[in-house]
Protein backbone atom coordinates (compact mmCIF):
# COMPACT_ATOMS: atom_id res chain seq x y z
CA UNK A 1 0.00 0.00 0.00
CA UNK A 2 1.44 3.86 -0.74
CA UNK A 3 0.63 5.61 2.68
CA UNK A 4 -2.19 8.53 2.39
CA UNK A 5 -0.62 11.90 2.97
CA UNK A 6 -2.27 14.88 3.69
CA UNK A 7 -1.12 15.89 0.04
CA UNK A 8 -3.06 12.49 -1.27
CA UNK A 9 -6.04 14.63 0.04
CA UNK A 10 -5.96 17.40 -1.96
CA UNK A 11 -5.21 15.28 -5.12
CA UNK A 12 -8.28 13.07 -4.58
CA UNK A 13 -10.36 16.40 -4.44
CA UNK A 14 -8.61 17.89 -7.47
CA UNK A 15 -9.80 14.31 -9.16
CA UNK A 16 -13.17 14.19 -7.72
CA UNK A 17 -12.51 10.98 -5.85
CA UNK A 18 -14.40 11.30 -2.53
CA UNK A 19 -12.48 10.41 1.07
CA UNK A 20 -13.44 7.80 3.11
CA UNK A 21 -12.96 8.49 6.78
CA UNK A 22 -13.97 6.88 10.11
CA UNK A 23 -12.95 6.95 13.67
CA UNK A 24 -10.85 4.60 15.89
CA UNK A 25 -9.70 4.38 19.45
CA UNK A 26 -7.78 1.35 19.59
CA UNK A 27 -5.06 -1.06 17.92
CA UNK A 28 -7.88 -4.00 17.15
CA UNK A 29 -10.55 -1.62 15.23
CA UNK A 30 -7.73 0.52 13.69
CA UNK A 31 -6.26 -2.70 12.12
CA UNK A 32 -9.79 -3.39 10.75
CA UNK A 33 -10.53 0.09 9.61
CA UNK A 34 -7.28 0.25 8.06
CA UNK A 35 -7.31 -2.73 6.02
CA UNK A 36 -10.95 -2.42 4.65
CA UNK A 37 -8.63 1.02 2.79
CA UNK A 38 -10.60 3.96 4.53
CA UNK A 39 -8.50 6.60 3.61
CA UNK A 40 -8.57 8.75 6.87
CA UNK A 41 -8.89 7.42 11.02
CA UNK A 42 -9.97 10.07 12.94
CA UNK A 43 -8.70 9.53 16.99
CA UNK A 44 -11.75 11.42 17.76
CA UNK A 45 -12.23 12.81 20.98
CA UNK A 46 -15.71 11.00 20.71
CA UNK A 47 -13.65 8.48 22.13
CA UNK A 48 -15.21 10.35 25.31
CA UNK A 49 -18.60 9.33 24.23
CA UNK A 50 -18.14 5.32 22.94
CA UNK A 51 -14.70 4.22 25.40
CA UNK A 52 -15.59 6.61 28.10
CA UNK A 53 -19.11 6.48 28.37
CA UNK A 54 -19.57 10.56 28.97
CA UNK A 55 -22.16 12.30 28.11
CA UNK A 56 -20.43 14.94 25.92
CA UNK A 57 -16.56 15.04 24.69
CA UNK A 58 -15.58 17.78 27.30
CA UNK A 59 -13.76 15.49 30.02
CA UNK A 60 -11.43 13.01 28.14
CA UNK A 61 -7.65 14.36 28.62
CA UNK A 62 -4.75 15.08 26.29
CA UNK A 63 -3.19 12.10 28.29
CA UNK A 64 -5.87 10.11 27.17
CA UNK A 65 -6.06 11.07 23.42
CA UNK A 66 -2.38 9.89 23.67
CA UNK A 67 -3.20 6.70 25.18
CA UNK A 68 -6.05 5.86 22.06
CA UNK A 69 -3.96 7.72 19.57
CA UNK A 70 -0.63 5.46 19.90
CA UNK A 71 -2.81 2.08 19.88
CA UNK A 72 -4.17 3.37 16.92
CA UNK A 73 -0.69 3.91 15.19
CA UNK A 74 0.56 0.85 15.94
CA UNK A 75 -2.11 -0.91 13.90
CA UNK A 76 -2.34 0.74 10.81
CA UNK A 77 0.12 0.92 7.19
CA UNK A 78 -2.06 2.93 5.16
CA UNK A 79 -4.34 5.76 6.36
CA UNK A 80 -3.71 8.96 7.65
CA UNK A 81 -4.05 9.44 11.34
CA UNK A 82 -5.94 12.50 12.54
CA UNK A 83 -5.90 13.16 16.45
CA UNK A 84 -8.00 15.43 17.88
CA UNK A 85 -7.27 18.11 20.38
CA UNK A 86 -9.33 17.57 23.50
CA UNK A 87 -11.32 20.20 25.20
CA UNK A 88 -9.11 22.40 27.34
CA UNK A 89 -5.95 21.57 25.71
CA UNK A 90 -5.54 24.17 23.08
CA UNK A 91 -8.03 27.11 23.90
CA UNK A 92 -6.05 28.26 26.39
CA UNK A 93 -3.46 30.24 24.30
CA UNK A 94 -1.78 29.71 21.11
CA UNK A 95 1.64 28.20 23.02
CA UNK A 96 -0.48 25.80 24.96
CA UNK A 97 -2.16 24.80 21.84
CA UNK A 98 1.21 24.29 20.10
CA UNK A 99 2.60 22.28 23.39
CA UNK A 100 -0.38 19.85 23.47
CA UNK A 101 -0.45 19.35 19.20
CA UNK A 102 3.94 18.22 19.24
CA UNK A 103 2.70 15.64 22.76
CA UNK A 104 0.28 14.41 20.43
CA UNK A 105 3.01 13.99 17.74
CA UNK A 106 6.07 12.84 19.70
CA UNK A 107 4.03 10.57 21.92
CA UNK A 108 1.19 8.62 19.63
CA UNK A 109 3.06 8.88 16.53
CA UNK A 110 -0.33 10.54 15.05
CA UNK A 111 0.07 12.09 11.54
CA UNK A 112 -1.59 15.27 12.01
CA UNK A 113 -4.19 16.89 14.53
CA UNK A 114 -7.78 18.26 14.23
CA UNK A 115 -9.50 21.18 16.37
CA UNK A 116 -12.72 22.95 16.48
CA UNK A 117 -13.17 26.54 16.16
CA UNK A 118 -12.74 29.46 13.16
CA UNK A 119 -11.09 32.52 14.22
CA UNK A 120 -11.11 32.17 17.53
CA UNK A 121 -8.23 30.05 17.23
CA UNK A 122 -6.32 31.68 14.22
CA UNK A 123 -3.16 32.47 15.89
CA UNK A 124 -3.07 28.83 17.64
CA UNK A 125 -3.48 26.86 14.33
CA UNK A 126 -0.97 29.12 13.09
CA UNK A 127 1.67 27.93 15.44
CA UNK A 128 1.10 24.29 15.47
CA UNK A 129 1.26 24.82 11.47
CA UNK A 130 4.60 26.43 11.80
CA UNK A 131 6.05 23.59 13.55
CA UNK A 132 5.39 21.30 10.91
CA UNK A 133 1.79 19.97 12.45
CA UNK A 134 -0.52 19.22 9.41
CA UNK A 135 -4.17 20.71 11.11
CA UNK A 136 -7.57 19.97 10.24
CA UNK A 137 -10.28 22.33 11.02
CA UNK A 138 -13.99 21.38 12.05
CA UNK A 139 -16.69 23.91 11.95
CA UNK A 140 -20.19 23.64 11.87
CA UNK A 141 -21.91 21.61 15.21
CA UNK A 142 -18.34 21.57 17.58
CA UNK A 143 -19.31 19.20 20.44
CA UNK A 144 -16.25 20.55 22.46
CA UNK A 145 -19.05 24.17 22.40
CA UNK A 146 -22.17 22.04 23.59
CA UNK A 147 -22.75 24.08 26.57
CA UNK A 148 -23.49 27.00 24.25
CA UNK A 149 -24.76 25.96 21.82
CA UNK A 150 -27.53 24.24 24.14
CA UNK A 151 -28.76 21.57 21.79
CA UNK A 152 -27.56 19.04 19.15
CA UNK A 153 -29.46 20.44 16.25
CA UNK A 154 -28.79 21.65 12.78
CA UNK A 155 -26.02 24.28 12.94
CA UNK A 156 -26.09 27.34 10.36
CA UNK A 157 -29.51 27.80 9.11
CA UNK A 158 -29.46 31.40 9.97
CA UNK A 159 -27.57 33.72 7.16
CA UNK A 160 -25.57 35.28 10.31
CA UNK A 161 -23.96 32.00 11.28
CA UNK A 162 -23.94 30.51 7.69
CA UNK A 163 -21.74 33.98 6.41
CA UNK A 164 -19.65 33.32 9.60
CA UNK A 165 -19.06 29.50 8.44
CA UNK A 166 -17.87 30.63 5.20
CA UNK A 167 -15.93 33.42 6.19
CA UNK A 168 -14.23 30.91 8.78
CA UNK A 169 -13.17 27.70 6.23
CA UNK A 170 -11.93 30.48 4.10
CA UNK A 171 -9.74 31.57 6.98
CA UNK A 172 -8.73 28.04 7.44
CA UNK A 173 -7.98 27.72 3.85
CA UNK A 174 -5.84 29.98 4.00
CA UNK A 175 -3.75 30.02 7.31
CA UNK A 176 -2.90 26.47 6.05
CA UNK A 177 -5.40 23.63 7.07
CA UNK A 178 -5.14 20.50 4.96
CA UNK A 179 -9.12 19.57 5.41
CA UNK A 180 -12.00 20.55 7.22
CA UNK A 181 -14.49 18.43 8.63
CA UNK A 182 -17.96 19.75 8.65
CA UNK A 183 -20.77 18.34 11.06
CA UNK A 184 -24.60 18.93 11.09
CA UNK A 185 -25.15 21.54 8.48
CA UNK A 186 -27.01 22.35 5.63
CA UNK A 187 -26.62 20.24 2.61
CA UNK A 188 -26.67 23.63 0.26
CA UNK A 189 -24.18 25.64 2.86
CA UNK A 190 -21.78 22.87 3.25
CA UNK A 191 -21.65 22.72 -0.64
CA UNK A 192 -20.73 25.73 -1.25
CA UNK A 193 -18.24 26.02 1.41
CA UNK A 194 -16.64 22.70 -0.74
CA UNK A 195 -16.96 24.29 -4.13
CA UNK A 196 -15.23 27.20 -2.46
CA UNK A 197 -12.14 26.03 -1.65
CA UNK A 198 -9.58 23.89 -2.49
CA UNK A 199 -8.89 22.17 0.65
CA UNK A 200 -11.17 19.04 1.06
CA UNK A 201 -14.41 19.23 3.11
CA UNK A 202 -14.80 15.80 4.64
CA UNK A 203 -18.43 15.95 5.73
CA UNK A 204 -20.65 14.46 8.54
CA UNK A 205 -24.33 15.10 8.38
CA UNK A 206 -23.69 17.98 5.81
CA UNK A 207 -24.80 15.98 2.35
CA UNK A 208 -23.43 14.66 -0.31
CA UNK A 209 -21.95 18.24 -2.22
CA UNK A 210 -18.43 17.88 -0.17
CA UNK A 211 -15.78 15.92 -0.44
CA UNK A 212 -15.51 13.46 1.98
CA UNK A 213 -17.74 11.89 4.46
CA UNK A 214 -16.41 10.63 8.35
CA UNK A 215 -19.28 8.63 10.64
CA UNK A 216 -18.10 7.26 14.60
CA UNK A 217 -17.26 3.83 13.29
CA UNK A 218 -19.23 2.10 16.58
CA UNK A 219 -22.13 4.04 15.00
CA UNK A 220 -22.09 2.90 11.64
CA UNK A 221 -21.84 -0.44 12.89
CA UNK A 222 -24.70 -0.32 15.01
CA UNK A 223 -23.30 -0.75 18.18
CA UNK A 224 -24.35 2.41 19.81
CA UNK A 225 -28.19 1.62 20.50
CA UNK A 226 -29.63 4.99 21.73
CA UNK A 227 -27.74 7.37 18.69
CA UNK A 228 -30.37 8.27 16.09
CA UNK A 229 -29.60 11.14 13.71
CA UNK A 230 -31.20 11.00 10.18
CA UNK A 231 -27.50 11.53 8.76
CA UNK A 232 -26.41 8.04 10.09
CA UNK A 233 -25.95 5.18 7.65
CA UNK A 234 -25.79 1.76 10.31
CA UNK A 235 -24.02 -1.14 8.25
CA UNK A 236 -24.43 -3.70 10.27
CA UNK A 237 -26.43 -4.37 13.57
CA UNK A 238 -23.38 -5.16 15.75
CA UNK A 239 -25.51 -4.41 18.90
CA UNK A 240 -28.09 -7.17 17.67
CA UNK A 241 -25.31 -9.62 16.74
CA UNK A 242 -22.81 -9.02 20.14
CA UNK A 243 -25.96 -9.37 22.54
CA UNK A 244 -26.99 -13.00 20.95
CA UNK A 245 -22.95 -14.25 20.83
CA UNK A 246 -22.98 -12.81 24.39
CA UNK A 247 -26.38 -14.74 25.61
CA UNK A 248 -25.33 -17.83 23.46
CA UNK A 249 -21.95 -17.90 25.30
CA UNK A 250 -23.49 -17.46 28.32
CA UNK A 251 -25.96 -20.18 27.78
CA UNK A 252 -23.06 -22.51 27.14
CA UNK A 253 -20.91 -22.33 29.97
CA UNK A 254 -23.69 -22.68 32.02
CA UNK A 255 -25.10 -25.64 30.23
CA UNK A 256 -21.26 -27.16 30.41
CA UNK A 257 -21.41 -27.06 26.59
CA UNK A 258 -18.67 -24.84 26.66
CA UNK A 259 -15.47 -26.23 26.32
CA UNK A 260 -16.20 -29.13 25.09
CA UNK A 261 -13.15 -32.15 24.74
CA UNK A 262 -11.52 -30.65 22.30
CA UNK A 263 -11.22 -27.06 23.49
CA UNK A 264 -9.01 -27.89 26.25
CA UNK A 265 -5.91 -29.55 26.55
O1 LIG B 1 -14.67 13.11 17.55
C1 LIG B 1 -15.19 12.76 16.48
O2 LIG B 1 -15.57 11.59 16.26
C2 LIG B 1 -15.34 13.77 15.43
C3 LIG B 1 -16.08 13.39 14.18
C4 LIG B 1 -17.53 13.20 14.46
C5 LIG B 1 -15.83 14.35 13.08
O3 LIG B 1 -14.87 14.86 15.59
NA1 LIG C 1 -14.16 15.35 17.70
Amino acid sequence: YKRITVKSLTEMKSRGEKISMLTAYDYTMAQIVDGAGIDVILVGDSASNVMAGHETTLPITLDQMIYHASSVVRGISRSLVVVDLPFGSYQSDPKEALRSAIRIMKESGGHSIKLEGGKEVKESIKRILNAGIPVMGHLGLTPQSIYKFGTYTVRAKEEEEAQKLKDDALMLERAGCFAIVLEKVPAKLAQEVAESLTIPVIGIGAGAGVDGQVLVTHDMLGMTHEFNPRFLRRYLDMHTAMTQAFRQYSHDVKSQDFPNDEEQY
